[in-house]
């Protein structure tokens, strides 16, 4: 989480806030591209520095397909935040093992979305044929930690100083929810994949 935005006290978007969440499509690149490329300027959550091109943008969202699925919350037909899975290796031992990824656009941030998408992820995990789900989250990040320790995830590691930006060292701990899937379901993959999470 930035900072600069970790009050929990954000001003109210209306009674009736309809989110709705659904699969990502092509269309919308920009829009997921926009709020990532904000938090790569602004924030820690990714240790990405340079904002993403339009083509990488295309690339990555290419990259996932149904068992690794980019969601995206869509508040009054506009895009206003996204979360997805991701391989967490293209090593197949680590086929069963994806890694969860949420950006919101800072305005809605603080309104039940985030916590609406990395639901929507946790379900969608055992069906995939999931075994395990990863984060990896960037300290401080009360929020994250928050949210993905009441929907299971338990910390299982922490990497000191393991990233720098903003000219300062950034510790990153790591997040593990086990995917209760039955015997073998975690082998019936989709093969070989390149790591394509955001965490940082
Ligand atoms: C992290 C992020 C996706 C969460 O989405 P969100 O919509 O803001 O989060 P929600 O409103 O759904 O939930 C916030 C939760 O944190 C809690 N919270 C808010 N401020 C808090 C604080 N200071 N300390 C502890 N908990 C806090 C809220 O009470 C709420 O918990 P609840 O659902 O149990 O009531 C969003 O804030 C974001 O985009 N942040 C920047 C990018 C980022 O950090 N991504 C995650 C990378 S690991």
């Amino acid at each position: 989480m930035e900072r600069r935005t970790a009050t929990p006290t954000t001003p109210s978007l209306g009674p009736a806030l309809i989110v709705k969440i659904r699969r990502a499509t092509a269309a919308d690149n920009p829009a997921i591209a926009a709020i990532y490329n904000d938090a790569v300027r602004t924030g820690i959550a990714t240790f990405d520095t340079e904002p993403r091109s339009p083509a990488g943008q295309r690339q990555w969202l290419a990259r996932h397909d149904r068992r690794h699925p980019v969601l995206v919350a869509v508040v009054k037909g506009r895009v206003v935040g996204w979360a997805s899975l991701s391989p967490w290796s293209d090593r197949k031992a680590y086929d069963g093992t994806a890694e969860v990824s949420f950006y919101l656009q800072a305005e809605h941030r603080g309104h039940g979305i985030g916590r609406k998408l990395l639901t929507e992820l946790v379900a969608r995990s055992k069906p995939a044929g999931l075994h395990v789900l990863l984060a990896r989250i960037a300290q401080p990040n009360v929020v994250s930690v928050h949210l993905h320790e009441s929907l299971g995830f338990e910390r299982i590691g922490e990497m000191r100083e393991v990233g720098r930006k903003f000219n300062q060292w950034i510790d990153v701990h790591l997040f593990e929810r086990m995917v209760p899937t039955s015997a073998g379901a975690a082998e019936s993959g989709t093969g070989s994949r390149r790591s394509t999470g955001e965490g940082s």
